[in-house]
């Protein structure tokens, strides 16, 4: 006898980031997705919701897109893959141009993997390796910010920060250097204080971390390969937001230090900060650049990691004691560059174009940003901050000393799941709030989002559970 999804799913598939002894609950029935149609996911009963959390960062233009789906057949009907090593196909080097074009690389090139940490691991070990075959094998370290997450292998997990999530794997991490994160709101020069838009603060807090990146580069940036960061924001260490100002003027001091500057965009790239690159709003062009997420438009996982000329220069012909065969990057995947992510990519990308989806984003984030002032009538509501199409509402114990809930509490989580009993799909953090709208969202159905995760917000606080 076939058994149903949800009894299928539970008996035998084990889920990310998802508590076992919850799956497995008794009477517990997980919520089985059917189908999806822009900005609404469907469940096998027919149930519709609102995909607050574009499926994890990664949806775009909406589900089932019509342009995204046309090409993704048109390419299956002619080669869904083929080995990238040592052969190409043309999708993967439309896309390598196209990539080039729109995210300023002119003067680079690309690297195909298959998610985000893949893209990470990519970039730390070109940047690692391009320094120990160029005459400055010395340069070995990373350095990171407090709070930074950049994946779940290895080498993803050792760049970041994230206590939670990767504390169990420290004895295995290599060590990495750590300057704490500008995020304004948790910052301590901020906290004491009553509003967060303090401008003399705001601007106390910028110049004193970027101080903290000049005296770590001071102590170890003769033996630093690269300084890695999310720009702009910090996704999973709770939508934290960096003071405007702060990358553009920590760049400077990562190229004086002779390091490379790896941006990780997996969240951030592909318009969700507003630009294509968060990067571009602080006029930087790092070295690396790490993409995934929004790569295929939410199509197909499919990772990129943006190289400029001057370091791939550092992996071909002979020089420093290694021939051309020895300098080459021994690295890679089996589905590197799969043909039906590149044909999902180009088609992303060709939507920016043709559906002006920057200027969509610009609109919408306004109304993001509007609708959202009413969760400030909720008195555990300790921030709200927006960045492009990311909302993130931080829920604090007290406003006024800024107490904020104890990851082990997972206010966001219990929350999340009254949302998704009045159709709302989202995904917070601790006791932080995350919506991030499909950019095919249209606005009352951002509205509606808004309206949706604040009711359940004030429904989760009136119940016992809360207390
Ligand atoms: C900034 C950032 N980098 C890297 C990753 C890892 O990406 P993936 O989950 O596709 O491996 C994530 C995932 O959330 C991310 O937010």
């Amino acid at each position: 006898m076939d058994l149903d999804a949800a009894s299928q799913d539970r008996r035998h598939v084990w889920h990310p980031f998802t508590p076992l002894d919850e799956w497995e609950a008794e009477g517990f029935h997980p919520v089985v997705i059917a189908e999806g149609r822009g900005a609404v996911l469907i469940d096998e009963a027919g149930t519709e919701y609102l995909d607050g959390n574009s499926s994890i960062w990664t949806n775009l233009h909406g589900h089932s897109h019509p342009k995204l789906v046309a090409a993704v057949q048109a390419q299956a009907a002619k080669l869904a893959h083929a080995s990238y090593l040592g052969l190409a196909h043309a999708p993967g080097a439309a896309l390598g141009a196209a990539l080039c074009r729109h995210f300023d690389f002119e003067d680079g090139r690309v690297f195909y993997s298959d998610d985000g940490s893949t893209a990470i691991e990519a970039a730390l070990k070109i940047a690692f390796q391009y320094f120990r075959q160029n005459g400055a094998p010395e340069r070995t370290r990373f350095i990171g910010l407090g709070g930074g997450y950049h994946g779940d292998t290895v080498g993803a997990m050792s760049l970041g920060q994230s206590a939670s999530f990767h504390e169990t794997f420290g004895p295995l991490l290599f060590a990495r250097e750590t300057v704490p994160s500008p995020a304004c709101y948790r910052c301590p020069f901020n906290r004491a204080e009553p509003e967060k838009q303090d401008a003399r603060l705001y601007a106390k807090c910028r110049r004193e971390c970027i101080a903290a990146v000049g005296r770590k580069l001071d102590e170890v940036g003769a033996e630093t390969a690269a300084f890695v960061i999310e720009p702009l924001v910090q996704g999973a260490a709770g939508m934290t937001m960096h003071p405007h100002g702060y990358l553009e003027q920590v760049a400077p001091l990562v190229r004086a230090a002779g390091a490379k500057l790896i941006a990780d965009e997996v969240l951030t790239g592909f318009g969700r900060t507003g630009t294509m690159l968060a990067c571009e709003s602080e006029w930087v062009r790092p070295d690396l650049v790490a993409l995934a997420k929004g790569l295929t438009g939410g199509m197909l996982p499919m990772g990129a990691t943006l190289v400029r000329e001057e370091i791939v220069d550092g992996f071909r012909g002979e020089a420093f004691g290694r021939t051309g065969f020895e300098r080459t990057f021994f690295h890679g995947h089996s589905y590197t560059g799969n043909p039906l992510g590149c044909a999902a990519a180009l088609a992303n990308l060709a939507i920016f174009d043709e559906e002006k989806t920057l200027e969509k984003i610009a609109a919408d984030g306004a109304v993001l940003e509007s609708a959202s002032a009413a969760f400030w009538d909720l008195p555990q509501t300790g921030d709200v901050r927006r960045e492009g199409m990311i909302l993130a509402v931080e829920l604090v114990r007290n406003r006024a000393t800024r107490e904020p809930f104890a990851p082990g509490e997972r206010i966001a989580h219990r929350i999340g799941e009254i949302a998704r009993r009045k159709g709302l799909l989202t995904r917070g953090l601790g006791g932080t709030l995350f919506l991030l709208p499909p950019y095919c969202s249209s606005p009352r159905e951002i509205v509606r989002m808004v309206t949706l995760l604040r009711e359940a917000t004030e429904e989760f606080f009136q119940t016992d559970d809360a207390k």
